[in-house]
């Protein structure tokens, strides 16, 4: 799966798998992303709490399906994404969480990730890519929406109620 990396050598950002050595990195753009973490997910950006990024996994899964990815900017880690490749499905990939630093949202940089991202996923052979999206975060359902995901299905998680959301790749 090596080729997911491969295959982002020449996009605009550089990207690289982050580990627990780039946990402090990480933990910056999270706690500037205080709306995120404490009005959605009622949680502090701790160290603690930021760290299950690279340990979490989803259900019959392992940690050669997952990749924190993080987009860099001249050295400067500007968005990171989780992503699971094989789940829920080995036709799917799915996206655990996905968040830009705060100063840079809202200037397209979202978007030119996620379609970078999809494009990868397609070329790999996967036909699915899922998202599970906190139900009260409207902004964040349009920003998929957007991307062309739609709605299918609610689940309940960590007490959140969660939107399922997925495209056809
Ligand atoms: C959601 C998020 C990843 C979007 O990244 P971004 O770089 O800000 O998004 P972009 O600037 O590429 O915006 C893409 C489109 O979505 C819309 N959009 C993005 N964030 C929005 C928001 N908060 N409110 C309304 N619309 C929004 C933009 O208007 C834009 O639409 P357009 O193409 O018609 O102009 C980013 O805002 C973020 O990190 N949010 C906090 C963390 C979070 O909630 N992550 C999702 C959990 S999985």
């Amino acid at each position: 799966m090596e080729k997911i990396l491969n295959k982002l050598e020449n996009f605009e950002f550089n990207v690289k798998k982050l580990d627990e050595t780039n946990i402090f990195e990480v933990l910056e753009i999270c706690k500037n992303n205080k709306k995120y973490y404490e009005e959605y997910l009622h949680e502090k950006a701790t160290l603690e709490e930021v760290s299950t990024i690279f340990t979490e996994l989803p259900p019959n899964t392992n940690l050669s399906q997952k990749y924190v990815l993080g987009f860099y900017d001249n050295k400067k880690l500007i968005a990171f994404m989780d992503l699971i490749v094989g789940y829920p499905t080995h036709k799917s990939g799915m996206i655990g969480l996905f968040i830009v630093e705060p100063s840079l949202q809202g200037q397209g940089i979202g978007k030119k990730i996620v379609a970078k991202i999809l494009q990868v996923l397609k070329s790999i052979n996967l036909s699915i890519c899922e998202i599970g999206v906190i139900d009260n975060n409207i902004e964040v359902i349009n920003f998929w929406k957007k991307m062309g995901f739609v709605d299918y299905d609610t689940k309940t998680q960590d007490n959140l109620t969660l939107i399922k959301m997925q495209k056809k790749l």
